[in-house]
């Protein structure tokens, strides 16, 4: 078995490319097709709500119709077969590593998650959201997709940090690392004297001790074997 006892991943849209879900900075991702401005922001949302909705509906459909890749099923692996710890924190909203048997951590919320902006309230979600949607505990029609929007401070933060400064490996995996605070995590990792390293279709930073460039589908399974020593 592996010498690390506290593995932590980050992983990013590259994960899901390989399942048909866009990711955002690639060639036509989504950021190429919509306005962060218009579609991801707390302002889009009180300005025209109905596109904001729709913009995640038909991503909520894609993510529900999309299956599992071997690379979520090789982290499920992982976390279910290692003899130490391994958080699998996801910058991603779609619901394909639990759907593979992993537990991962939603720093930018899910898909098939709604909120209420009155009560707070939270509930599993599938299908489509409209403004007339209403919040299952207060009755009021103030539905939002339960996702964390440029502007807004991502999701267990302070967990998420007490694992970074406890690791002792940490995997940056199908992410291009632009968006913070999760571009920071590698560093912080680096800092306290983890080993770092990076599976993306290309390289994104120096800082990383090793690196294995290629499809998450093949790097993974692979990575995965060599960390149980299969
Ligand atoms: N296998 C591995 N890596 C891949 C694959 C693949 N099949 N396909 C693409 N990639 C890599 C790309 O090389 C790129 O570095 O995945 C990364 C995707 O980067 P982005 O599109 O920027 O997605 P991500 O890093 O997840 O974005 C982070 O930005 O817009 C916000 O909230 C949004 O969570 C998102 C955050």
């Amino acid at each position: 078995m592996s010498e690390h006892d506290k593995i932590v991943i980050l992983t990013g849209a590259g994960l899901s490319a390989e399942s048909g879900l866009s990711t955002f900075r690639d060639e036509g991702g989504l950021w190429a097709q919509h306005r962060i401005e218009d579609v991801a922001t707390p302002d889009a949302f009180s300005k025209d709500p109905a596109l904001v909705l729709d913009f995640y509906n038909k991503r909520r459909a894609q993510a529900a119709a999309a299956h599992p890749n071997a690379a979520h099923y090789a982290l499920a692996d992982l976390q279910q077969n290692h003899p130490g710890e391994v958080i699998l924190i996801t910058q991603n909203v779609d619901d394909l590593l639990e759907k593979a048997g992993a537990q991962p951590i939603h720093m930018h919320g899910a898909l098939a998650s709604a909120l209420c902006f009155h009560c707070e309230n939270r509930w599993a979600f599938t299908g489509d959201m409209h403004q007339t949607t209403p919040c299952p505990a207060c009755g009021r029609q103030t539905v939002r997709p339960d996702i964390v929007w440029f502007g807004e401070m991502p999701y267990c933060m302070d967990d998420i940090l007490t694992h970074l400064e406890t690791c002792t490996l940490f995997a940056s995996i199908g992410t291009s690392g632009r968006v913070y605070p999760a571009a920071g995590f590698a560093q912080l990792a680096q800092d306290i004297g983890a080993q770092t390293i990076e599976l993306n279709m290309e390289a994104t930073s120096p800082q990383f001790h090793a690196r294995r460039i290629g499809p998450a589908t093949d790097t993974l399974p692979k990575w995965v074997s060599d960390l149980l020593q299969r």
